[in-house]
């Protein structure tokens, strides 16, 4: 394999940026194909651009495959840009690398290795051995990882990517004194957070939340405004919404909520308490008990989503009690905090349990990577900064 920098391109290839960043777009317009990675393909001959293929859901064809399919016979001779190593392993579908080979593609340009085992190097091998001309276009691999985050982060850390929402008032309140915070936000705020779950594998909250606000925490594309938008709105995996999980040390989550009453999958974990009759004989709800402490440990929680659910994302919309028991617990990979530009009060209810940060130099920081007006509200983007 050939690894090469933009600058070094030779002029015959210097369409090749395009194609990449073209392959990675097709990506990245895919919400989640959970557990599966985002991928997009271009296949292009003579420069011209001849068919894309992008990877929507697990079991759905694969960007290569799709690419191909539409390529038909022009597919001989071309060059495929792939976003991610092609895979070379029989899952729900069959090996792309064995499909590149198989209609005489004769270059294969990816910006990064797939960390899975299953693919590792394996895909690139294979098609070097059968003669096919494979070429690492190295300064795309950033950009290539960052539409991935919650699949390398399963594959590489053994948990998922956590993005943590919170929405709150200018002064950091989320409710007002007598508990009343419907709605803090405008409906772009919360149309945008319907996105944020449907690019999610896991929706989970607290049973503070759960007991305080009765939320049902599912997918509503009707809530999202995607009309003008018919390509997004396909690409919402509606056979596969997220799963919705609530961390619940005592079991104390109602049979009768609205959590269970809606249709999909909801996981409670507990410490090991006893569910009622009622709780434990609802179908679409399984129990689970994470650590063996008093209360549910959150690393274990945080594991088998990844081991057991195979979840790449995972978005906490909680209250201030377990947001906190998160951010103390250096879990949050990312913030999304909606900023409505009212006041409710020093008496209303604060963004986040944190107490006792006696300097300065111990106050939790983050770096502020995207800030977006919608409509009146505003929301940023925050990493947490490691001091
Ligand atoms: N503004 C926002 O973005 C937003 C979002 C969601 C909720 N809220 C508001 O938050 C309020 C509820 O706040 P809350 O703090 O009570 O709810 P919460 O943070 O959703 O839930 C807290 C509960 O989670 C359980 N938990 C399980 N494992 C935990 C762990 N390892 N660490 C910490 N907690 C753990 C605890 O109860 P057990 O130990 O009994 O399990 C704890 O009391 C509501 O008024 C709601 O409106 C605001």
């Amino acid at each position: 394999m050939e690894y090469v920098r933009n600058s070094d391109l030779k002029p015959a290839c210097s369409d090749w940026p395009v194609h990449m960043q073209r392959a990675i777009d097709l990506a990245e317009s895919v919400l989640t194909a959970c557990p599966n990675p985002r991928v997009g393909c271009v296949l292009v001959r003579g420069g011209q651009v001849i068919s894309e293929g992008w990877h929507s859901a697990a079991g759905a064809p694969h960007a290569e495959a799709m690419a191909l399919e539409a390529a038909g016979p022009a597919a001989r001779e071309a060059v495929a840009f792939v976003s991610l190593e092609p895979c070379a392993h029989h899952g729900k579908t069959g090996p792309c690398s064995e499909a590149l080979i198989a209609a005489g593609v004769a270059t294969v340009v990816i910006p990064m290795q797939d960390p899975h085992p299953a693919v590792s190097g394996k895909g690139i091998a294979q098609l070097a051995e059968a003669g096919v001309e494979v070429i690492m276009m190295v300064d795309f691999e950033d950009a290539a990882r960052a539409i991935n985050l919650g699949f390398l982060s399963r594959v590489e850390r053994g948990r998922p990517r956590v993005r943590m929402k919170l929405a709150m008032s200018l002064d950091g309140r989320t409710a007002l004194s007598n508990g009343d915070s419907k709605w803090i936000t405008d409906v772009a705020s919360r149309r945008d957070v319907q996105l944020l779950r449907a690019s999610s594998s896991a929706v989970l909250t607290g049973i503070g939340t759960v007991l305080a606000d009765d939320p049902s925490l599912t997918v509503r594309p009707e809530e999202m405004g995607l009309s003008a938008d018919q390509r997004q709105y396909n690409a919402l995996n509606l056979q596969n919404p997220p799963l919705r999980v609530v961390l619940d040390s005592a079991l104390r989550t109602p049979a009768q909520s609205n959590l269970l009453a809606a249709a999909g999958r909801v996981l409670i974990y507990s410490a090991a308490a006893a569910p009622s009759a009622e709780l434990a004989g609802l179908e679409n709800c399984e129990l689970k008990v994470a650590g063996n402490e008093a209360r549910v440990q959150l690393h274990p929680v945080l594991e088998s989503l990844a081991s057991e659910y195979y979840c790449n994302d995972v978005l906490v919309e909680a209250g201030p009690t377990l947001c906190a028991a998160f951010l103390r617990s250096n879990l949050v990979d990312e913030l999304i905090v909606y900023v409505a530009p009212k006041l409710m009060g020093s008496d209303g209810k604060a963004l986040l349990d944190l107490h006792g940060i006696q300097t300065m130099a111990d106050t939790p920081t983050f770096e502020v990577i995207e800030t977006q007006q919608l409509e009146r509200d505003v929301r940023l983007r925050l990493l947490p900064q490691v001091n």
